[in-house]
């Protein structure tokens, strides 16, 4: 064991003497030299995913950089560097034999299977698109300013439906629902549902598919997110009984809503306990609001691990900014936890609330009139 904690010694077995005098914490330099890796790898899962690679890999099974780049219609300089960049970073499988290329099992779960739960390059687009912003992020640390959702590349709202659709597809009718009470049943016989800041519906299109005597209605501030969504209920056959309207969560049309869901947006919003009283205006009486935030712990030392790092760090570029772009401004962050969001709910004037399950990346609560 080397006095600097073994890194001098890492390094030399990695890299040769050409690192003879670092001196740091091998915790940091190494993940730091991972997480610069990550960076640009970000770019190119986004570019394997645009261009069809990675699912062209998965379908073919082990080939060449030129039969890659040749079934893809693109050219191979660039694919054979790309590969070369994904093996490195252990998201294609290279074969010293053959010279091939390969996706494993895994790899095509996390990286060519739009409907595995592990399906990943929704969340790289996610993080590509907010990477473009930094400037305009950086430029509102010092004004204070907000970034609305809706300034954001394009590739933020796609990547966000794609990232979150197989986890509401995994969890939403199979555990979250039965977690509340009498929920199911009242879907089952015919329940009227709004699903507030739905984004491009990918929660609205699944309960709508999953509950046909339901009626269901998503709303959301963000006009182009509506009109996908309304394309995408069209062509998934539910759209007579799945509308989509533009609406803020303060000012959504309806009453008497036995259901209304939030998923993923009440701590985007500006002001979120105005939102909970109109939530709690337009619920039927003993109606039921559903709020799905990403998970988080309480105490700041407690979401200081790899889920905590991905929502923080997502949160200062995304959230926040879009909290603080709106009226009230109250900018809860993606890791608000609990005790904060207890607060924002019955500060809206409902008198219950409680978690009613969780997922290692979602707190689903429950709270009642
Ligand atoms: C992280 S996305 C989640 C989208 C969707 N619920 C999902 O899970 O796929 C947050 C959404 O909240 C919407 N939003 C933010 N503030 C809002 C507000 N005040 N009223 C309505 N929608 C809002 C944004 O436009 C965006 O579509």
């Amino acid at each position: 064991m080397c006095p600097d904690g073994g890194t001098t010694g890492l390094l030399r077995t990695k890299w040769g003497s050409r690192w003879p005098s670092i001196r740091t914490s091998s915790t940091t330099f190494l993940d730091n030299l991972a997480d610069l890796g990550a960076t640009f790898l970000a770019a190119n899962i986004v570019i394997g995913d645009k261009l069809g690679l990675y699912k062209e890999l998965a379908a073919s099974g082990p080939c060449s950089s030129e039969e890659l780049a040749q079934r893809t219609g693109t050219t191979e300089r660039y694919v054979r560097e790309w590969l070369r960049g994904q093996a490195a970073g252990g998201y294609v499988t290279y074969e010293p034999a053959t010279e091939g290329y390969h996706l494993s099992e895994e790899q095509a779960f996390a990286l060519a299977q739009e409907d595995s739960p592990a399906f990943m390059p929704g969340a790289f687009q996610m993080a590509t698109s907010a990477v473009k912003d930094e400037p305009r992020i950086a430029e509102a640390f010092r004004t204070g300013a907000g970034v609305g959702w809706h300034e954001h590349h394009q590739d933020l709202f796609q990547g966000c439906e794609r990232f979150f659709r197989p986890g509401y597809k995994a969890n939403l009718v199979a555990a979250w629902l039965p977690a509340l009470g009498g929920v199911v049943a009242k879907l089952e016989a015919g329940a009227r549902v709004a699903d507030i800041g739905c984004g491009h519906g990918a929660s609205t299109i699944i309960l709508a598919q999953s509950f046909p005597n339901s009626s269901f209605v998503g709303f959301d501030y963000h006009e182009p997110s509506i009109e996908w969504a309304r394309k995408t209920a069209a062509d998934a056959g539910v759209a007579e009984r799945c509308r989509f309207e533009v609406a803020s969560a303060a000012d959504f049309p309806g009453t008497g809503y036995d259901l209304v869901a939030c998923f993923d947006c009440l701590h985007d919003m500006g002001d979120p306990i105005g939102a909970a009283t109109h939530v709690l205006d337009s619920l039927a009486r003993d109606g039921t609001w559903l709020i799905v935030e990403p998970f988080a712990n309480d105490r700041v030392e407690d979401n200081l691990n790899p889920v905590g790092r991905v929502f923080y760090n997502a949160s200062t570029l995304i959230c926040t900014p879009a909290s603080l772009s709106q009226e009230g401004g109250l900018g809860l962050g993606a890791q608000a936890g609990e005790g904060r969001l207890r607060d924002v709910v019955l500060e809206g004037g409902f008198t219950r609330f409680h978690r009613a399950t969780e997922t290692p990346f979602n707190l689903v609560f429950e709270a009642r009139p």
